[in-house]
């Protein structure tokens, strides 16, 4: 079928967007929306609005008819019409529309629906500030209809059809799995749905179909995917929501780099759909590299400023918090920023705010010009600590010191604050990269949590760890990292079920607990599992980063607010009596400072 037969509808021959000058002649009924509208007295222009584009249908007295013409009279913004006409030159071309050279000359028009004033909308003036997201989100059903959310949205789903095929070419097959499960431990709340059936019982809504996956491996399915929904009650940010979507992997008798290969593949095929660039093979680092030389397991490589470690150099420094922080085991690091002693003491207080921010106590600094050395920590540095630093003229150098955890968090904050203020330019666009080997455990208050979810195949170095010293022990686990935003997340599993319970109880779990919350899967692992592992990618950061959004809420249709609030629908609301005595649920008032 042709691009014009798929247009075609009983009520209309053509969509807007696509018609040129060779449509010039050409007798055509077209129906959308009326975006903006010109009334000349005599001539009137409207620019109407499909999910294709905007074409300008001119009213005239010696073309239209007159009920039609009179009609145009009344068209408001936001009016659904239909319109029967010829396709003409326009005396004037618009060279911003692609339709701009032609027009349609209507000789009848037919309103289909009336629309209310717009409450914000929908054609803005260039100049013309944006509603606030509030009012955005509220009125959802307007702003979808702007060109930018519609071409957001079917970008989504040219990406997602592409992911599909890929998957599919690939030998994966996909599988649903249950939004009624069991909860799914992936380090956030669980979303809970009450069992009117079961009183007193619920289901949770999956943080991940991880442990579904797992299962399906043992169950020989060799190869899953699936575009899967997740639910997660937790803090959000501009790139979280609390339900999103992962093209989610699994794939039996792997090893870490199939994986990667095929997520490589993957990317370069979505990036080609968005227009970006993917130069494959990605780029490898360890966690323990990321964090030592960007402080962060997520490093933003379009641009370099690495952290160094300066303890040896600055050993001599007679500066007490230098000394204080490395006798108490810390180290002193720090970034040496080329031509950063351009930056003023109050854009150097404003990096150093961020780092603070970011947990650290303070960031010392001294740069250099033909005038001396200046700053927090100038006057301890002698000539040799200059040249040990590499601080030469025109630098700044900017120190953070104490254990890393503190400070590399600090030194994240700290680089990309550079970057921004110092508006660095970009060494490359795109900066793909994996981060690989993450830690099995991390220490949280005092206790053992996993570094990701309980079911990470320990490095095979490492395994004699998970006894002497467990947070030390290297997982099989990698990280899809975009400029700076995490796409993805994987490892290989465990398939030993001895194994999957040490790893449990070394978490703290008793056995009554590892019996009620992960039975299931160790008998499932308990019935022949083959080797396996996977990774999940966030369709919705994946599509945000690729079209440049500001926030998630602009490549999801109906999104929720910070505050989890569906303001379009108004979700969540309060149940009824009625409806709480079927699930046998009373509503207890929380203190609201609890
Ligand atoms: P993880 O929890 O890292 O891994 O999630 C994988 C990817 O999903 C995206 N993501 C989110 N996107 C939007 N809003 C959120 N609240 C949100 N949370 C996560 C991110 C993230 O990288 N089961 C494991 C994967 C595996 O081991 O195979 C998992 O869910 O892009």
């Amino acid at each position: 079928m042709t691009e014009q037969e798929i247009e075609r509808t009983s009520l209309r021959s053509r969509m807007v967007g696509g018609i040129t000058s060779s449509d010039i002649g050409a007798e055509l009924s077209l129906a959308g929306w009326v975006h903006r509208r010109r009334d000349l007295g005599g001539l009137l222009f409207v620019d109407l609005r499909d999910r294709s584009g905007l074409l300008q249908v001119s009213f005239g007295p010696d073309w239209t008819e007159a009920t039609s013409l009179e009609g145009a009279h009344d068209l408001g913004p936001e009016d659904v019409i239909a319109v029967v006409g010829r396709v003409e030159r326009r005396p004037e071309a618009n060279p911003d529309l692609p339709t701009g050279e032609v027009e349609i000359r209507a000789v009848r028009m037919e309103r289909l629906s009336a629309a209310k004033v717009p409450a914000i909308p929908v054609y803005r003036a260039p100049e013309e500030e944006p509603p606030s997201e509030e009012l955005r989100l509220r009125h959802r059903v307007l702003d979808l209809r702007r060109p930018e959310l519609q071409r957001h949205l079917t970008l989504r789903h040219q990406l997602i059809l592409a992911a599909r095929n890929y998957m599919d070419a690939q030998g994966f097959v996909e599988v649903e799995t249950p939004i009624l499960t069991k909860p799914t431990p992936e380090g956030a709340r669980d979303y809970l749905v009450p069992s009117r059936v079961h009183n007193g019982e619920f289901y949770a809504l999956p943080q991940s179909p991880q442990i579904y996956k797992q299962i399906l491996m043992v169950a020989g399915f060799d190869r899953y995917f699936q575009i899967a929904r997740c639910f997660r009650d937790e803090d959000l940010r501009a790139d979280r929501q609390p339900e999103f979507t992962q093209i989610d992997v699994e794939a039996s008798f792997v090893a870490p780099d199939d994986i990667l290969r095929w997520m490589e593949g993957l990317m370069a095929t979505l990036a080609a759909v968005a227009g970006v660039q993917a130069q494959l093979p990605f780029g490898r680092m360890t966690w323990a590299e990321a964090m030592d030389r960007y402080g962060s397991d997520r490093p933003d490589l379009r641009y370099g400023l690495p952290i160094q470690d300066w303890t040896a150099a600055t050993t001599d420094v007679d500066f007490r918090i230098l000394r204080a922080a490395v006798e108490a085991g810390g180290r002193v690091r720090g970034i040496r920023v080329p031509g950063g002693a351009s930056l003023s003491r109050k854009q150097i207080e404003a990096v150093e705010a961020e780092a603070k921010s970011a947990g650290a106590p303070g960031l010392l600094w001294a740069k250099r010009t033909s005038e001396g050395t200046s700053g927090t920590i100038a006057k301890f540095l002698k000539d040799h600590h200059l040249s040990d630093v590499a601080l030469r003229e025109g630098d700044l150098v900017l120190m953070a010191a104490g254990a890393d955890k503190v400070t590399s968090p600090a030194l994240a904050a700290t680089r990309s604050a550079v970057a921004r203020v110092m508006g660095l330019p970009y060494e490359t666009e795109h900066a793909w990269l994996w981060v690989t080997h993450f830690p099995v455990f991390e220490e949280a208050e005092g206790a053992l949590v996993p570094g990701h979810h309980p079911f990470v195949m320990p490095h095979p170095d490492d395994a004699g760890l998970l006894d002497s010293d467990p947070v030390a022990a290297r997982g099989l686990a990698y990280d899809l990292v975009y400029n700076g935003t995490e796409f993805g997340s994987g490892s290989v599993r465990i398939h030993d079920p001895e194994l999957q319970r040490k790893v449990l109880r070394i978490l703290g779990l008793t056995e009554e607990e590892i019996e009620r919350k992960f039975g299931f899967l160790l008998e499932a692992l308990a019935a022949g599992a083959p080797p396996h592992g996977g990774i999940a990618l966030g369709v919705d950061r994946i599509v945000q980063r690729f079209v440049g959004a500001a926030s998630l809420r602009d490549v999801v249709a109906f999104p929720k607010t910070t505050a989890a609030r569906a303001l379009f629908e108004g979700a969540p609301s309060p149940l009824g009596d009625a409806e709480l005595a079927e699930l046998g649920l009373r509503v207890v008032a929380r203190d609201s400072s609890s």
